[in-house]
């Protein structure tokens, strides 16, 4: 199916995953605003990629968490490309690694807000423009650790669970005024935000997952652009993990 004409907005679209959804939306044709934080160096060679290969994209700068920040990206997005009709709340919200017995309470509360409050900013910046075209669709990138527990993980655990109740709340709001909204739950996926991991655990999980290897980018952004043009596919978590647990 062609996203031509649509325009989308994907959330810490710099690296890992968020680039590989970029990439594929503008793939099928979408305009893709890539939204990056830190990194406009790695933000401009996605865009030049997709610029290249015939596509319509941006680069903007703006803290997901920020709700100014994201309002403003929002209306910049809306003015370069035209309204929004596709957003990927994929932005990673950093974390410390701990066991909850020494887990600073600062750092469960500042994964908490950072997490649910980069969805519910960039639902409230995005949603009006959404309800103008009366249709939209949303997919929230959560995690598999949302639902299966791992060590040093509360705060994530926590957090992406929190986010696949949001994604559930907002599907039951907006699905009678033509708006979407999914989760997708990727397992263990070789990104920077796992590059640190070492290779023995990353055998393991690929040892436990039935088709035996770890998750690419590209993986999790064939799910994602799949879930956003299924149309009656709405308040969904999908489990994109190779079958590696039950969900
Ligand atoms: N990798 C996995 O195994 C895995 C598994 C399950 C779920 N996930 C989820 O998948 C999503 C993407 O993770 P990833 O592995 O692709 O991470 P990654 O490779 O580390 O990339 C993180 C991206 O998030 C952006 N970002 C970080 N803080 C931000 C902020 N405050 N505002 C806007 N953008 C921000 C970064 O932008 P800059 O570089 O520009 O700062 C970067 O583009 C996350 O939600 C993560 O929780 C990942």
């Amino acid at each position: 199916m062609s996203l031509a004409g649509k325009v989308a907005l994907v959330t810490g679209a710099s690296r890992g995953i968020g680039a590989a959804v970029a990439r594929a939306l503008a793939g099928r044709g979408a305009a893709v605003a890539v939204n990056y934080f830190g990194s406009e160096a790695a933000a401009l060679a996605v865009v030049t990629e997709i610029q290249a290969a015939g596509g319509r994209a941006m680069a903007v700068k703006a803290d997901a968490r920020d709700r100014g920040q994201v309002e403003a990206m929002a209306a910049a997005v809306k003015a370069e490309l035209g309204p929004i009709g596709l957003l990927v709340l994929n932005a990673s919200i950093s974390f410390p690694m701990q066991g909850f017995l020494d887990y600073p309470w600062e750092a469960f509360e500042a994964k908490l807000l950072g997490e649910l409050g980069a969805a519910f900013h960039g639902c409230r910046a995005v949603v009006p423009q959404m309800l103008e075209q009366k249709k939209g669709a949303i997919v929230a990138i959560t995690s598999g650790l949302a639902r299966n527990p791992g060590w040093g993980f509360c705060a994530h655990s926590s957090a992406k669970a929190g986010l696949e109740g949001f994604v559930r709340a907002l599907a039951f709001e907006l699905g009678p005024m033509g708006i979407r909204v999914n989760a997708v739950a990727p397992g263990l996926t070789l990104t920077d935000a796992t590059a640190n991991l070492p290779d023995r655990n990353k055998q393991a999980a690929a040892e436990h997952t039935p088709l035996r290897r770890n998750g690419q980018a590209e993986d999790i952004a064939e799910a994602v652009v799949g879930i956003l043009q299924a149309g009656f596919v709405n308040g969904a978590t999908l489990p994109v993990n190779g079958g590696g647990y039950t969900f």
